[in-house]
Order: C-alpha cells, then sequence, then structure tokens
C-alpha cells in the first residue's frame, strides 16, 4: 500500500479505474480501526467522505498526491457525521468551485444549514455525470443508521460506495480483499450496535445487491472485490439471524 504519510500511516490505493481510497489507521476504536476516503478522478472530481474534521490536512495532503485540493467538484458523503462530512466547509473553502452533494433528505434537514454552500441533493435513482465516471444516488434510510442515510454506485466501474456497511475493525488490514467480509463486519456490527435494526434492511440490501457491484468501497476496513451482490445477500441473511 503507497504509504503518503509516514507520520500517521496513511496509504493510498486504487480500487478500481480512476478510483483511490485514501486510508489513515487510528487507535481510539479498542483493536484499531481506519477512516477511508474515495477520490473518484475524472473533469469533476468527486471525494465521497471527507474524514472527520481534525483529520482534514491529513486527507487534504494524500488527496494533494493525486489532484491540487482547489479542483475538487463535489464533496460527497452517505450520511450527517463527522467522519462522513466533519470537515465538509474546510473542504468548500479549500475549493472553491466544489458543492456539497447528498441524499435530498440530507440536504434539507441538515446539510443545508450547516455547510457553507448550498448542496446538490440527489433523488433515489439520481445520476451525476462527473467525466468518464458516473455515479447514482441509492437512497438507504436508516441502513445502518440516518433517515437521510444513502449510498453512490459508480456505474463505469460498478463500485458500491457503501459507508459503514461491511465495517471492519483493525488498523492493518490490506487495502483491498477478495475475502469475505460478511463475517469480519459481522463480529464489529454485534460488539457495537450501530445499526438501527430498521425493518427495510432485507428490502434497502436487496435494492443496493440488484446494482451486482463489483466493488465494495467500505469507509472502515478493506474494499472487497469480487462478486458484491453475493456478499449484500449474504449480509441481509446474517440479520435475519439477529
Ligand atoms: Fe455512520
Ligand atoms: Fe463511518
Amino acid at each position: 500500500m503507497p504509504l503518503v504519510n509516514p507520520k500517521t500511516g496513511t496509504t493510498v490505493d486504487e480500487i478500481a479505474e480512476g478510483i483511490h481510497r485514501i486510508s489513515t489507521p487510528v487507535s481510539e476504536v479498542p483493536g484499531g480501526f481506519t477512516f477511508n476516503q474515495f477520490l473518484i478522478m475524472d473533469e469533476e472530481p468527486l471525494l465521497f467522505h471527507t474524514g472527520p474534521r481534525k483529520l482534514f490536512p491529513v486527507v487534504k495532503q494524500a488527496v494533494e498526491t493525486l489532484v491540487p485540493a482547489s479542483w475538487i467538484r463535489w464533496i460527497a458523503f452517505s450520511h450527517v457525521e463527522s467522519d462522513e462530512c466533519g470537515s465538509l466547509n474546510e473542504w468548500l473553502a479549500a475549493a472553491p468551485g466544489a458543492r456539497p452533494v447528498c441524499s435530498q433528505v440530507a440536504a434539507m434537514v441538515s446539510v443545508d444549514d450547516m455547510a457553507d454552500r448550498p448542496a446538490r441533493g440527489l433523488a433515489d435513482g439520481e445520476v451525476l455525470k462527473l467525466g468518464q465516471h458516473m455515479v447514482k444516488w441509492i437512497d438507504a434510510p436508516h441502513l445502518p443508521h440516518g433517515w437521510e442515510c444513502g449510498y453512490m454506485m459508480e456505474l463505469t466501474t460498478s463500485t458500491l460506495l457503501c459507508g459503514d456497511l461491511f465495517t471492519q475493525g483493525g488498523a492493518d488490514l490490506p487495502a483491498i480483499t477478495k475475502d469475505d467480509i460478511v463475517e469480519t463486519s459481522e463480529i464489529f456490527r454485534r460488539q457495537m450496535d450501530y445499526f438501527s435494526h430498521t425493518t427495510n434492511a432485507d428490502v434497502l440490501l436487496d435494492k443496493l445487491a440488484e446494482e451486482e457491484p463489483e466493488v465494495l468501497a467500505c469507509m472502515h476496513g478493506s474494499t472487497y472485490q469480487g462478486d458484491g451482490g453475493a456478499m449484500l445477500r449474504s449480509l441481509a441473511k446474517s440479520f435475519r439471524k439477529g
């Protein structure tokens, strides 16, 4: 994994064509943890997750190994939480042409008030063209948490930017794995109970599985390459067991 910051251990890896994973290990969570952001390089570069506000200088430095921060056009995230969008305003200041992009609910409830510039709220199924890459917004309220929650599917690489789904604990996991990530993430879910217990989980996971992603870009832990639809269906099955 190419190390871009020896002090923080931050690494940058291309996990699909033009999609780069920035990963910083932290020790605050027992057993270690990672905060990952994903940069889609294109005519209109998009950053999915900003990382926590206190990590802003670290994430910015990592982004700048790929593209000047001022070139970023879209700051995207799954739901409103510090690791998702804690440095949103810092990014809007660093990138004068950038706008937040999130669900319509997120824009209405939080982002249009919290952010220094108005958000682009995407409807369920709406596609945003970045150049070669295209991201489709998928609403997923309360999966795993947050009324405003949703995900982005990058259509040309079949990459699902899947936020907190499949969160894996540990600080020294590989950038990419082809191994099952359901079991490891389910251990973490049972310990931390960070899911909302929405009764719609089955329907929403099925909706995500229907996209048949080939890459699952997880916010915490390794990126999975393989049959993402099967992983999502396996996660739904595991939920049903409790
Ligand atoms: Fe979250
Ligand atoms: Fe998270």
